[in-house]
């Protein structure tokens, strides 16, 4: 049987990698006159089922922006309580997404979290870094500008090293340091939670991504949410500079 076939026509221009700013745990709870706790222990249910969702639905790539790099300006209590759930959460889960197929990575600066955590994440990248599934990327004291840093300073060492000729930086290369090397750019952005702002998350990677912002507090985002915002990624033309009239008459100079 050909792929062309197989394929289901539902799923045929889903995007390929969904970024989500998982906004308004703590908000959630407040309405609920509890403390914002339970709003991040609520958030990760909400993280469970759309994982679930997009593994289902074969997305290639789901990266869920989980704490920046901006975030431990929170209360003291707040930030230990969220590094708690990190340390529990996987400890829970790699098992379950491991047995699903799903390949875990993290970005994000991992020397600032305790040594437990940091032998978690590794664990978990271990664990699952054979699978062929989903690959869910955790965004974790992450921060785009951070991103891009080190991206140069690791180009930077290798010019010094003589390694590589400063007149071959261009973006390729670039994109080659980043901490999402080798993934597929994010083609649907997604946040939860109201506020219409970018918070220091994949900023080099958004340059086309098509933005899309939801009311609806993390955790009660849920998968009739993420059908709304996947129906709204396929109603759009994407045109990358394009006239609109040549992407209608020729969709395949997208591709090159
Ligand atoms: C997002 O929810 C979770 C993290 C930043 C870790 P918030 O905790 O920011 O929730 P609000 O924005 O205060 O409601
Ligand atoms: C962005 O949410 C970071 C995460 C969801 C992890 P914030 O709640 O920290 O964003 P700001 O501070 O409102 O911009
Ligand atoms: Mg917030």
């Amino acid at each position: 049987m050909s792929a062309e076939v197989t394929r289901c026509p539902e799923s045929e221009n889903n995007p390929r990698h969904i970024a989500i700013i998982m906004d308004g745990n703590g908000r959630w709870a407040q309405r609920r006159f509890m403390p914002r706790a339970m709003g991040h222990q609520a958030g990760v249910k909400a993280v469970r089922a759309i994982v679930e969702f997009c593994a289902r639905e074969k997305i290639e790539v789901l990266t869920l922006f989980a704490f920046s790099s901006e975030n431990w300006r929170r209360p003291e209590d707040e930030v230990s309580l969220l590094m708690n759930l990190f340390i529990s959460t996987l400890q829970n889960e790699v098992d379950k997404l491991d047995r699903n197929g799903i390949r875990v990575r993290f970005i994000g600066d991992r020397t600032a979290f305790s040594e437990l955590l940091q032998g978690k994440i590794a664990a978990a990248e271990a664990q699952t870094q054979h699978n062929t599934g989903l690959t869910l990327v955790v965004a974790a004291n992450y921060g785009g500008r951070w991103d891009m840093a080190q991206a140069f300073r690791a180009i930077n060492a290798k010019i010094n090293k003589g390694e590589l000729e400063s007149q071959a930086v261009d973006e390729k290369l670039i994109d080659a340091h980043l901490s999402t090397a080798g993934l597929p750019e994010p083609d649907l952005f997604i946040r939860t939670g109201g506020e219409q702002r970018v918070s220091n998350f994949l900023l080099w990677q958004l340059a086309y991504t098509e933005l899309y912002f939801t009311p609806k507090l993390w955790p009660d985002f849920d998968r009739e949410e993420m059908v709304a915002a996947i129906d709204s990624f396929k109603s759009r033309q994407r045109r990358f500079g394009h006239t609109g009239e040549q992407v209608r008459n020729n969709a395949a100079i997208l591709q090159l």
